[in-house]
């Protein structure tokens, strides 16, 4: 969807800009009605465009116009409205629609053990919420039985979900402002690996040697009863972690006892090039969630993957969900699966994702105002600076990157205010990748330069 630029106001010149240069009256109209009907929140409404159709690699919205969409809500790795996964859920639902707690079905035990056996190490048991930040939550939840402790380690800057348990734990001012009131006691955060050194493999004097790392382990030694790590494996702002960071906080997480558990939700499935993002960096955390693409881009289903030893909440309530074993979601979802591994998708991310970030600094990575370019698998960005010795954020430049895009026909969002974050499906054909990275190229090298 065309709504997300992070950081930017509502009212931004380059968004009415963007607006007045389409003035049809039906697309008002839709606009008019959805500001009146539903409650207004940062980065979601009022809304900036309409969508009309989702198929494949493009929406399009009410006017007819038609975009590649590069972003997603992460949610459409397979595509939007994939063939096989539309046929599994209208089979679904002639055979059975619901299932009401406590009694089982075959299509979630399937989903469960097809989860538990994809994923690395003992992450056997596994739970269903609706969404991803009510997995988190019960990852949480779960934490706080094995350990008996409460405290948790994150970032500042991360989102988690809307939750207030999940955006305790998140680090996003949107949801921390005062209107939220306090949030989870205990939920400790530290800065976010953002290294430009070590993200290069910079050794020597000037490496800072994992400070990040050791900030994290600085906070559980020095609270000494933390819970859970809990983080993205890769941020999606997107910022690759430096190697060794994740071997570094496992090992802390090891002696200080606390669980690492690793939200992959928008990073799970393949988007990085490895079926779980945490596999580019050799460790394997306590607790997974995924979310998401697992809905195959249409029903939301996410789920909590634990060690099978975590299962120790047997005589609590950690989140049963109304929905937790819904088959026509958990159906999408096994669908989805086969998709990614038929289609071998994961590989295709890894293989297309290398070839947009060379593409990208072949073409753009000198220009002025391109401070880095950055990812791993469909994940990869480009980050808009003022001064590339500074790297002074440049928000300006990259809105007006953006609405030149948009005009082109691809959208994209906005991360840390001059990110062009750029995420598109794993089943993208490649001219159409590389069109997309022309329409960037062009959208940054011309009256930006
Ligand atoms: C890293 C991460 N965790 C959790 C969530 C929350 O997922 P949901 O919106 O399904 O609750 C999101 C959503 O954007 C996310 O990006």
């Amino acid at each position: 969807m065309i709504t997300h630029t992070e950081g930017e106001s509502n009212t931004s010149e380059a968004r009415r800009a963007w607006a007045a240069l389409h003035p049809d009256a039906p697309t008002r109209e839709l606009l008019a009605r959805d500001a009146d009907a539903f409650l207004h929140q940062s980065l979601s409404s009022p809304c900036v465009s309409t969508i009309a159709k989702a198929e494949g690699i493009w929406i399009e919205d009410t006017a007819g116009r038609r975009y590649m969409d590069f972003h997603g809500n992460s949610v459409h790795h397979i595509g939007y409205g994939h063939p096989r996964v539309v046929a599994a859920i209208k089979d679904q639902l002639e055979t059975l629609s619901f299932s009401p707690r406590r009694f089982t079905n075959e299509v979630s035990v399937e989903l469960a053990e097809t989860l538990g056996a994809l994923a690395p190490g003992d992450l056997g048991k596994v739970l269903f919420t609706t969404g991803g930040s009510d997995a988190n939550e019960v990852a949480l939840r779960i934490a706080r039985a094995a350990t008996g402790r409460f405290k948790t380690v994150s970032f500042w800057d991360a989102f988690h979900g809307a939750g207030f348990g999940a955006s305790s734990v998140g680090g996003e001012a949107t949801f921390r402002s005062h209107i939220a009131g306090p949030l989870l006691p205990g939920a400790e955060h530290v800065a976010p690996f953002n290294c430009y050194r070590c993200a290069y493999g910079h050794a020597g004097p000037e490496s800072c040697a994992l400070a990040c790392a050791k900030m994290v382990e600085f906070v559980l030694e020095r609270e000494g009863d933390v819970a859970a790590v809990i983080a993205e494996p890769m941020r999606a702002v997107p910022v690759v972690p430096p190697p060794g960071f994740w071997k570094a906080v496992r090992a802390a997480c090891n002696r200080h006892g606390a669980l690492l558990i690793m939200d992959e939700i928008p990073t799970g499935l393949g988007k990085t090039g490895r079926m779980f993002a945490f596999e580019h960096d050799e460790v394997i955390p306590d607790i997974v969630t995924l979310g998401k693409a697992l809905g195959g881009g249409i029903l939301p289903i996410a789920a909590v993957l634990a060690r099978r030893d975590l299962d120790v909440c047997g005589d609590y309530a950690i989140g049963h969900y109304t929905h937790e074993k819904n088959p026509v979601t958990a159906r999408a979802a096994l669908e989805t699966l086969a998709v990614i591994r038929d289609e071998g998708l994961v590989e295709r991310s890894a293989e297309l994702g290398t070839h947009a970030l060379d593409h990208l600094r072949e073409t753009v990575g000198h220009h002025s105002l391109v401070g880095d370019i950055r990812g791993r698998g469909l994940m990869f960005g480009v980050e808009i600076v003022e001064n590339r010795e500074t790297r002074a954020p440049g928000r300006a430049a990259a809105e007006r990157i953006y609405y030149r895009c948009l005009e082109a026909g691809l959208s994209f969002k906005i991360s840390a205010g001059c990110v062009l974050t750029l995420s598109p499906p794993l089943t993208i054909a490649k001219g159409d990748l590389d069109r997309a990275l022309s329409i960037v190229a062009d959208a940054i090298g011309t009256k930006a330069a």
